[in-house]
């Protein structure tokens, strides 16, 4: 097949450019090689085999281009951030992936598959229940003053009990910010376009992906790029609230699995798939695996991450991804965040310049404005 990847340039799209060269097909990438994420430019691992066209997805006459001739579209090119540029989550997302559909019909061309890129961030919290009350709840952004109260989980609207978070199905959409919503939509769009215009179209709610190859320089890349950052500077990193959030952390290869997955089964067409690691760890139990990684490394012992209180707005407590119903298609996650992180750091100790990294992150989250202190 030939098959157009947008954002092949970046973390998961040149991991999928690699596997689908590898199967034998033939690979054209569009991606604007957007900044910060590529603060330096081209990145060396930009595989050779593909046609590389620079263009931007907002741009009708760039993604017309790219389309031309292919049986298959990845979209993965994507604004993510915590600014409030709020029509530009909207604008480079959602209103892309309508003019990839605009195009295909304009054009009559005959498209086999086209497969978005989605966000566990729809669901936002996800889902909860009181063991109390044996009622259900999805909450909503947890209240800035339960936060400055250091009341980091969720209480049950009827009895004040602790709810507990429960792996979330793809039913469950909540979006709590503007990327979110984006992707939503792209969802919303892979579904009815899909339908409407007889395109098959599938949607993968990716969780927390984790591998070689994600941005230095983003600031949404998140926990494992900090804290593997600094434990090579045999630096404690900061954990935010108590660190007992819950996360489910997806490795790169079985992201690229699912994605490949997605283009040849018939049965996905239509549908929104949670892509998860099926294993839910806390941030703290997470900050000890890179801990453990790094470690290998030095001979002085790193020290444990330390926990001053701090919280991040908007944050979600909990989230964790039910991946049944992408297990039932015949996946499965076969890596742990165990190899992830090792994957990483061996990545993190091949690089120059590292002090560099480390500064320019520490430097983007101050100037954000969005790590706040509880009372
Ligand atoms: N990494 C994760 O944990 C994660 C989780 C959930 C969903 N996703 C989704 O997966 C997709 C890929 O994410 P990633 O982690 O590889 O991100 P990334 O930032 O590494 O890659 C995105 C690529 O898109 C390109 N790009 C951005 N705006 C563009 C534009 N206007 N025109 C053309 N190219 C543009 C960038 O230059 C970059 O190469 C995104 O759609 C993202 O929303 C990622
Ligand atoms: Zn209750």
């Amino acid at each position: 097949m030939k098959v157009l990847v947008t954002g092949g340039a970046g973390f998961i799209g040149s991991h999928t450019v690699d596997k689908l060269i590898e199967l034998g097909h033939e690979v054209r990438i569009l991606d604007c090689l957007q900044k910060p994420v590529h603060l330096k430019g081209m990145p060396p691992w930009i595989n050779k085999e593909a046609e590389f066209i620079l263009g931007d997805v907002r741009n009708k006459s760039d993604l017309q281009k790219a389309m031309q001739g292919v049986d298959a579209i990845y979209h993965l090119a994507a604004y993510q951030d915590y600014l409030p540029d709020l029509s530009n989550f909207i604008h480079t997302n959602a209103v892309s992936t309508a003019l990839i559909y605009e195009i295909i019909v304009e054009h009559k061309l005959a498209i086999k598959k086209v497969i978005v890129a989605s966000s566990q961030f729809v669901q936002g919290e996800g889902s909860y229940h009181c063991e109390s009350c044996h009622a259900i709840f999805s909450p909503l952004m947890r209240a800035e003053n339960d936060l400055i109260a250091s009341r980091w989980e969720h209480g049950c609207p009827n009895c004040q009990t602790t709810l507990n978070w429960s792996w979330t199905d793809e039913k469950h959409v909540a979006p709590p910010n503007a990327y979110a919503l984006s992707k939503h939509s792209q969802e919303q769009q892979a579904i009815t376009f899909g339908e409407r215009y007889g395109i098959p179209s599938v949607a993968l709610r990716y969780s927390i992906v984790q591998g070689a190859r994600q941005s230095f320089y983003n600031a949404y890349s998140g926990a494992c790029r900090i804290f593997c950052l600094n434990y090579y500077f045999s630096k404690a990193p900061t954990l935010y609230e108590d660190g007992g959030q819950s996360r489910d952390f997806v490795n790169i290869h079985d992201v690229v699995d699912a994605n490949l997955l997605a283009l040849s089964n018939d049965k996905m067409a239509g549908q929104v798939f949670n892509v998860g690691g099926g294993t839910a760890y806390t941030i703290k139990q997470f900050a000890d695996i890179v801990r453990d990684e790094v470690q290998k490394r030095y001979a002085e012992p790193l020290p444990e991450a330390v926990m001053p209180g701090a919280y991040r707005f908007g944050d979600t407590r909990n989230a964790c991804s039910d991946i049944s119903r992408l297990k039932e298609i015949g996946w499965k996650p076969n890596h742990s965040p165990v190899d992830s992180v090792r994957e990483y750091v061996d990545w993190l100790f091949a690089q120059d310049n590292v002090e560099d990294i480390l500064e320019y992150a520490e430097q983007t989250m101050q100037k954000l404005d969005v790590v706040r202190k509880s009372a």
